[in-house]
C-alpha cells in the first residue's frame, strides 16, 4: 500500500486527508493519506523515507514550505521561483519539490469565470502562500500587484523575489480591482481586518484565501459594499488535485461530493 502525508505544525485542522482519501477510495487506489505534526529538526529524516520509498508523496504546509527546500534534490521552476514547496515526490531516484498552490490559485479564478488581465491587485499579508499568489498573478498578466503587510520587513523580503510588487503601508487602502486577503485574520469567526474599504467603489473582487469559515468578515464587508466575493475553497481543491495528479498520474473528478466534503 502506498503512503502519502501532509506535514505541518499545527496540522490537526488540515482537510487534505479528507480530500485525498475520498479520491483514493473513489478510484480504488491501494493507498492511504495521513497527517503528521512535525518539528523542523525532523524534516531531514522524513525526506530520507521518501528516498527509501517508505513514503510515496508529501504535501507540505505552514510553516515548512520554505524550510523543507535544503533537504530536497531538485525543485521545479515554480518551487524555485517562489521558494515554496507544497508537493514532494520521487522521480528518477531524486526527491523533487514542486508548488501546486500556484495552479490552485489560477484554476480557482478560471473556474469562477473571472479574468485578471490588466487588473490592479492588492494583496493583504506576506505569509507562506503569498509568493505563489504573486507568481500566479504575474502569469495571469495583471497590470499591478500591491502588497500590504503589518510587518514591513516581510514584504521587503518578497520584493527581493518579485521586483515588480509595490509596497503599501499597513493601514492604507489604495485603489484596486481585486483585493486578496492572505493574512490569517478571519480564521476565527470574530476576526476583523482593521481597514476601511468604504471609499472603494463597487464591483471589485474580494478574494479570501481562507475557506473555513466559509464567509469571513472580510468577505461579508466586501459583499455588503456591493462587490463580488470568492473564498479559497477552489484554490485548496485544485492544489490538491494537481498533487494527486503528480502522484497517481490522473486527474480525479471535482464532483459535488468534493465540494460538500469541505463545508
Ligand atoms: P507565516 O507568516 O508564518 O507564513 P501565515 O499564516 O502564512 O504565517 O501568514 C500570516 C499572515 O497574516 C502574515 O502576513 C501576518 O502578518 P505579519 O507578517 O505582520 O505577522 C498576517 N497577520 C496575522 N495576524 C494579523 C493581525 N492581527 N494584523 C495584521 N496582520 C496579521
Amino acid at each position: 500500500m502506498k503512503k502519502f502525508l501532509v506535514i505541518g505544525n499545527p496540522i490537526e485542522h488540515s482537510l487534505s486527508p479528507i480530500l485525498h482519501n475520498y479520491w483514493i477510495k473513489k478510484n480504488g487506489i491501494d493507498a492511504v493519506y495521513e497527517k503528521q505534526k512535525l518539528n523542523e529538526d525532523q524534516l531531514g529524516q522524513l525526506i530520507l523515507q521518501v528516498k527509501k520509498k517508505e513514503i510515496n508523496g508529501i504535501n507540505v504546509t505552514v510553516p515548512f514550505k520554505k524550510a523543507i527546500i535544503p533537504f530536497l534534490d531538485k525543485l521545479s521552476i515554480e518551487a524555485k521561483s517562489t521558494q515554496s514547496v507544497n508537493t514532494i515526490y520521487l522521480e528518477d531516484n531524486k526527491v523533487m519539490g514542486h508548488n501546486t498552490d500556484i495552479v490552485g490559485f489560477e484554476t480557482s479564478i478560471k473556474k469562477s469565470k473571472y479574468n485578471f488581465i490588466n487588473k490592479e491587485v492588492l494583496i493583504l499579508g506576506a505569509g507562506g502562500v503569498v509568493p505563489s499568489i504573486i507568481f500566479a498573478l504575474n502569469q495571469m498578466k495583471v497590470s499591478k500587484i500591491k502588497i500590504s503587510n503589518r510587518t514591513k520587513e516581510k514584504v521587503e523580503n518578497l520584493k527581493k523575489l518579485f521586483e515588480n510588487i509595490e509596497i503599501i503601508e499597513w493601514g492604507e487602502v489604495p485603489n484596486f480591482d481585486v483585493i486578496i486577503n492572505a493574512t490569517s485574520i478571519g480564521l476565527k469567526k470574530e476576526d476583523n481586518i482593521n481597514l476601511d474599504f468604504s471609499l472603494i467603489s463597487k464591483n471589485k473582487i474580494f478574494y479570501d484565501v481562507i475557506y473555513n469559515p466559509k464567509e469571513t468578515n472580510f468577505l461579508k464587508t466586501g459583499q455588503s459594499l456591493g462587490n463580488v466575493t470568492l473564498n479559497g475553497k477552489l484554490m485548496f481543491i485544485y492544489q490538491a488535485l494537481s498533487a494527486f495528479n503528480i502522484w497517481h498520474k490522473f486527474e480525479p473528478d471535482v464532483d459535488e461530493n468534493v465540494i460538500k466534503l469541505l463545508d
